[in-house]
């Protein structure tokens, strides 16, 4: 094995990359933890990436025409909420193979020890029969890896539950490069920011909020209408004192927190000045307010998602030409990585 090296960050241009799962309809946390700000990412005029990650969704069973089905919606939600397929590169994960390719790699870099405790892969199995599990829900993290590091990606925009998944990016390029004596892949950045990292369950403060919930009432997903998402946030569970005055007195109320945060994101505030605001406020006072703001934010972007779900053919062509894209900036960088591995790749001449 080679000597460590150390990797200079500064050898890398900045780059956004980040994913999200189509296994199901996006909720209001996808868009606040995450679609929300790649749009302002977007607008930082930086290099985004972003990608509808297929082959992690089949991680567990997926009908394969709701899967299409789900893609295309995701696609029409990334672009409704504000992404344009001309500045930011989107794409589904399946059509670029380098993902796959690389994944494999960091299959053999990275080690069982590390995939074991991954709180998502015990999250998902606990209780149940982890035998059974798939070996693509175990190894999860690795193709992660491969989707950020097949773009030299230096920052990626996540919600909270991705932070060990991305501490594992790490260490998987630190051990390529130290283990190929190379300074290939770079250390990546989380971008884990703003109000809403973490948008709870509407039916429990102490859960996150997830497409995978089996109660609907739990999330306001992006395809509900007004109506929906009046009455899931007026059956908001929350606790009968009034708004305190500072985030301080939200201690131990993971609901009403849930809220405040929600309500600071969608108005891009800081909750410190939505209790200043509403300090003092009943619920009865402060929900409405929440559904007249969520209303206000989502409604449009669900318009123009059923809009542009009317045209599937012209979504797949954005993805297509986004992945066409995709595999530029790919292709070169798995060559060299079959090069630094020892692999003969004779048939392809890119270098
Ligand atoms: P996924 O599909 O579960 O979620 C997509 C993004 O939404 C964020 N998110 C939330 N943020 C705040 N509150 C919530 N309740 C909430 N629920 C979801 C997630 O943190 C995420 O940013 N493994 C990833 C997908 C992925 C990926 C990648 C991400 C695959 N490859 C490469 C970044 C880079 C996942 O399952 O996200």
């Amino acid at each position: 094995m080679a000597e460590p090296v150390q990797t200079p960050q500064a050898a890398f241009k900045p780059r956004i990359f980040s994913g999200i799962q189509p296994s199901g309809g996006l909720t209001l946390g996808n868009y606040l933890g995450a679609l929300k700000r790649f749009v302002e990412k977007q607008e930082e005029g930086i290099e985004t990436i972003y990608c509808l990650v297929d082959m992690h969704a089949i991680t567990v069973w997926q009908e394969p025409e709701k899967l299409r089905q789900q893609t295309r919606e995701g696609a029409a939600a990334f672009i409704a909420a504000g992404i344009d397929p001309a500045r930011s590169i989107l794409f589904n994960q399946s059509q670029v193979t380098a993902h796959a390719e690389l994944a494999w790699i960091f299959n053999c870099v990275a080690r069982m020890g590390w995939m074991s405790r991954m709180t998502q892969w015990k999250d998902k199995t606990a209780g149940k029969n982890a035998e059974a599990a798939s070996l693509g829900l175990f190894a999860y993290p690795a193709l992660m890896a491969a989707d950020i590091l097949a773009y030299h990606a230096t920052m990626v925009p996540v919600g909270e539950d991705q932070k060990q998944h991305l501490e594992l990016t790490r260490d998987i390029a630190i051990k390529f490069n130290n283990d190929y004596g190379v300074t290939f892949f770079p250390i990546v950045e989380p971008v884990i920011e703003g109000a809403a990292t973490r948008v709870m369950s509407l039916r429990d403060g102490t859960k996150k909020m997830s497409k995978s919930d089996p109660s609907d009432q739990s999330r306001i997903n992006l395809t509900d209408d007004a109506d929906a998402i009046a009455s899931k946030i007026r059956k908001a569970k929350t606790d009968p004192e009034p708004l305190p005055e500072t985030l301080d007195g939200l201690k131990d109320r993971p609901e009403a927190r849930n809220l405040v945060n929600i309500y600071a994101a969608l108005a891009e505030m800081t909750p410190q000045a939505v209790v200043a605001e509403f300090a003092g406020a009943q619920f009865g006072t402060f929900k409405p307010k929440l559904v007249e703001l969520a209303v206000a934010r989502l409604s449009p972007i669900t318009t123009e998602m059923n809009r542009l779900m009317q045209d599937p053919a012209e979504i797949d062509r954005i993805l297509g030409a986004g992945a066409d894209r995709a595999e530029a900036i790919a292709r070169p960088i798995l060559d060299r990585v079959y090069d630094i591995t020892g692999m003969i790749h004779s048939r392809r001449r890119t270098m």
